[in-house]
């Protein structure tokens, strides 16, 4: 049993998430979507409404599931006895945080590798902070996130038409 997982804040879960889930899916067992809690980051989104909104968005995949962690991710990974940390690698500039954190990992724990995986070329420029950010001003981000997630956006900021 290969298992894989793919931990973020998620704040909220966009397309460019859910592709990487649609390739890793195919490459593992089971791919666990572990959602941090992410205090420090002041997430928009509640630890659980995260959660949510990342089940909703995996449904037609049964060898992934969604779960929360608090603390290290090695320990999260060791406990769930897996083999791979998954990132998506957008760009440069993600690599030098990307490097720094799987290398710290590794030092802490050398039982999993991390594994980049690149979003399709349409993701390349999307994030979840850009598309907060543009929910909040107003902008249309139905191309950026899943229904659901734009549903709740909406939701959450206020911006709910009655
Ligand atoms: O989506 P994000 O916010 O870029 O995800 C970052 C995350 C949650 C993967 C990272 O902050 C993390 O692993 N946090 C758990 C605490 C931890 O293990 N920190 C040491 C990393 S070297």
């Amino acid at each position: 049993m290969r298992t894989a997982i793919y931990p973020g804040s998620f704040d909220p879960f966009t397309n460019g998430h859910l592709d990487v889930v649609q390739r890793a899916s195919r490459l593992f067992d089971r791919v666990i979507v572990a959602v941090a809690k992410s205090d420090g980051k002041h997430p928009l989104f509640l630890l659980e409404e995260r959660k949510a909104l990342v089940e909703q968005s995996i449904r037609d995949m049964p060898n992934v599931e969604a779960d929360t962690f608090d603390g290290l991710l090695v320990n999260y990974a060791q406990k769930h006895s897996a083999q791979a940390v998954l990132r998506g690698l957008r760009a440069v500039s993600d690599f030098e945080f990307e490097f720094q954190m799987a290398l710290m990992n590794r030092k802490l724990n050398d039982s999993f590798e991390t594994i980049f995986m690149m979003p399709k070329d349409t993701y390349t420029f999307l994030s979840s902070r850009i598309v907060k950010e543009i929910a909040r001003l107003g902008g249309d981000v139905n191309q950026f996130v899943p229904d659901h997630v734009q549903a709740a956006l909406a939701t959450k900021l206020g911006l709910k038409k009655i």
